[in-house]
């Protein structure tokens, strides 16, 4: 069962984005309104909400985009084989994030499942990832019949921290997983330097992270291979789609045969005409939709981008939230805002009645997500007859009890409160109402703590 605060991101765009009255295209850079903080009441104990209007929905539909969606469904050649939309989308993607191969995929999760075996993710290896990430991330890792193994999450960035990598090596690991999440970078240096070092695979997944860039590079093209989700959520997305992104034509050859039921693709030849593989091709269509918002994630990446920069600047003066630290020349995209609340701060209003007390003010945020290492299916994992014969039980048990360890994880699964990208998408006045409803709640916590 979720608790009433973690939501599952996904229920939580959704729940952000539901119910909001459409804004209109207000663009930045407006005057900031004027608020007399302290003088008004909290909205939960009767008071105006400082948010009025709602927020920007999520998905977006263009009429523009109809003519060409209609032109594929009337030529009736839908699936990848039969036209060419889906290797043109790939060459616009590719070129967007300056990676020199891509490969469409039916999902994130499909992406990821590619990329691990391609990378030689085998049963019975170990792969290390991000703790703090969607549920995908875990899942794709078992689906390849491996361990996903948990280093620890920085509590000041909330991706991976580095430090935490090495010590959970062992002879049976492949490859490193991190986790672009909300669209922030992971400290890619680091991390790559661990893998030259043991001779490790890198799967970035950037399913969050659409045009983030570290150091110049855009996530997905750092690592071995990038992967990407366009679900609904997502800020371009297709319904379902994904994609792999990588510096290697080979690599994503392999990528291609593998996800093509392996059938031998370009210098994928394998033995005979077939490999290893299985379905998992994007349609026409969703190619489509997709190159059809090119533009749009462009534009909105730089509107989320000012609005996310003009909040991290003033959220950070207000005592007891903290804005999370960006690992040094890196451009994160925002998938979802987020910082570290300190209850102590605001007279030990708990994270759940600040929460809602920011809905009742017309804020909607939440914690997103929990330690999910306890929700059992990993246990249903380690309880496998597949798992119990690659690991031994004393390798389980070792594995099971690990999860002790993620103090910077279950601090961050316990402090971190998040707004959805559909609100980076307002104006600059709504960014001053985020952090009004803010204030006011603390002006207001020792009676909102009480109530
Ligand atoms: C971090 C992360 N990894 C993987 C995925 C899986 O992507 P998909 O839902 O497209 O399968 C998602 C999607 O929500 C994600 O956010």
């Amino acid at each position: 069962m979720k608790d009433k605060l973690t939501l599952t991101r996904r229920d939580f765009i959704r729940t952000t984005a539901a119910s909001s009255v459409a804004l209109g295209w207000l663009g930045a850079g407006q005057a900031p309104k004027v608020y007399a903080a302290e003088a008004a009441k909290p909205a939960l104990l009767g008071g105006t909400p400082v948010h009025q209007g709602g927020w920007i929905s999520w998905p977006q539909w263009r009429e523009a985009w109809e003519p060409e969606l209609l032109k594929v469904w009337r030529s009736c050649h839908w699936f990848r084989g039969s036209a060419g939309h889906v290797a043109e989308f790939e060459r616009g993607y590719a070129k967007l994030l300056g990676a020199k191969r891509c490969l469409a995929t039916a999902s994130g999760t499909t992406a990821l499942i590619v990329s691990l075996h391609v990378m030689d993710v085998d049963a019975g290896d170990e792969v290390i990832v991000s703790p703090y990430t969607f549920i995908a991330s875990y899942n794709s890792i078992l689906a390849n019949m491996a361990l996903p193994v948990f280093a620890d999450t920085d509590p000041a960035t909330l991706t991976v921290d580095p430090a935490s990598i090495e010590s959970r090596i062992t002879e049976r690991t492949r490859a490193i997983m991190p986790v672009h999440i909300f669209g922030m970078p992971c400290d890619m240096d680091p991390i790559m330097a661990i893998a030259r070092k043991h001779k490790l695979a890198v799967v970035e997944d950037a399913c969050q992270a659409w045009l983030a860039e570290y150091k110049g590079r855009k996530c997905g093209t750092i690592g071995d291979l990038g992967c990407f989700s366009f679900q609904e959520s997502k800020h371009i997305p297709s319904g379902e789609g994904g994609a792999i992104t990588g510096m290697s034509e080979e690599l994503i050859d392999k990528c291609d045969s593998y996800h093509n039921c392996g059938r031998a693709v370009g210098t994928n030849k394998g033995s005979g005409s077939f490999t290893r593989g299985n379905n998992y091709r994007m349609t026409q269509a969703q190619a489509v939709l997709l190159m059809q918002q090119f533009d749009k994630l462009v534009k909105e990446t730089e509107v989320r981008r000012a609005n996310a920069d003009y909040l991290s600047a003033n959220l950070g003066k207000i005592p007891g939230i903290t804005p999370v630290r960006l690992p040094e020349n890196s451009r994160p995209v925002w998938h979802l805002y987020s910082f570290r609340y300190d209850a102590e701060k605001f007279n030990g209003l708990s994270r759940e009645k600040f929460t809602r007390a920011m809905g009742a003010e017309g804020v909607p945020c939440g914690g997103v997500y929990r330690e999910q290492y306890y929700d059992g299916l990993l246990d249903e994992a380690i309880a496998s007859r597949g798992f119990k014969r690659l690991w031994s039980a004393e390798r389980l048990k070792a594995y099971r009890d690990s999860f002790q360890e993620l103090k910077g994880n279950k601090q961050v699964c316990e402090t971190t409160v998040s707004f959805g990208q559909n609100m980076l998408l307002a104006d600059r006045s709504a960014m001053d109402d985020i952090l009004e409803a803010i204030r006011k709640i603390q002006a207001h916590s020792a009676a909102l703590a009480k109530a």
